[in-house]
């Protein structure tokens, strides 16, 4: 595996596996890499001839300036990893190689973009376009690779590519879950023992829902589920909604075609984590 550190490093690589007409897999990350990471690499190193993985904390992201300041960053381990996996290219850029000027860009992302994630953090979404639309025009890949872990995340970037006219799959990767339910995160390193032991009760919680859908409105599935994370103990819901799985709108029945999702942020101590549970498959 090579390292490569610049744009210019990238491009040539890229050009010369296009003009070879290899396709090429990306996976965008913010490194801290573990296990749901690599099931993205290992999915992508089965579907490509070549893999880039992409390791950059995109500031434009972060709303929250003690958040990008304390996110993990282990960028020798995530190459060796990497490596083990058999990726290609490690793509490890530099804040300046990514944004040689402020991108003042904003993108027309919709009602996609307006809840859940969109509403508690404002910009996050335009700054994820902004370093994704980035790396998709250096990479131009074949197919990219997104976890549903953040399931909104993917929804937001497909609207993205489509006003942006990206020629690329958008691959969607099922959620990696410690043993015990809790759903890998980079920021699960940072819970207390406590922390780690109570957790598990958001996934515990969300399974224990899907037996009501028959028989309740999503509303009163809503209610039952915020009320059961937040006296599990240690948690405390910051929303939970019920949203079609492809428009992210909240829904007030099951009968979506496009599946319906249920998305939650619940705080563990001063850990923000994210799950979800797709209650309707799309038809
Ligand atoms: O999901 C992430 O890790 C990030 O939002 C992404 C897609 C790599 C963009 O920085």
């Amino acid at each position: 595996m090579k390292v490569l550190y610049t744009v210019g490093e990238l491009r040539s690589v890229v050009d010369s596996a296009i003009q070879a007409g290899q396709s090429i897999g990306l996976v965008p990350t913010m490194g801290a890499l573990h296990a749901g990471h690599m099931s993205l690499v290992d999915t992508a190193r089965a579907q490509n001839d070549i893999v880039v993985t992409s390791v950059f904390v995109n500031p434009t992201q972060f709303n929250n300036p003690t958040d990008l300041s304390t996110y993990p960053r282990t960028e020798d381990a995530d190459c060796a990893l990497l490596q083990e996996h058999g990726v290609d290219y490690a793509f490890v850029p530099s804040v300046e190689e990514i944004y040689p000027e402020p991108d003042t860009r904003i993108f027309d992302l919709g009602a996609v973009a307006a809840v859940m994630e969109g509403a508690m953090r404002p910009g996050h979404f335009n700054g994820v376009a902004q370093v994704v639309s980035k790396l998709f025009a250096m990479v131009r890949p074949t197919r990219a690779y997104f976890g549903e872990k953040d399931f909104q995340q993917i929804a937001v970037i497909r609207r993205m590519v489509e006003i942006e006219g990206f020629d690329v799959e958008i691959v969607a990767c099922p959620i990696k879950r410690e043993i015990d339910g809790l759903a890998l995160s980079s920021r699960n390193v940072r819970l207390t023992p406590e922390g780690r032991a109570q957790a598990p009760a958001i996934h515990r919680v969300l399974e224990q829902s899907r037996v009501m859908v028959p028989g309740h409105t999503p509303a009163e599935v809503k209610r039952w589920v915020v009320e059961h994370i937040d006296t599990a103990g240690g948690l405390e819901t910051e929303y939970y909604e019920i949203a079609d799985a492809l428009t992210m709108q909240p829904v007030e029945d099951w009968t979506s075609t496009n599946g319906v999702v249920g998305c939650v942020t619940v705080y563990c101590g001063d850990v923000r984590l994210i799950d979800n549970i797709l209650y309707t498959q799309p038809k």
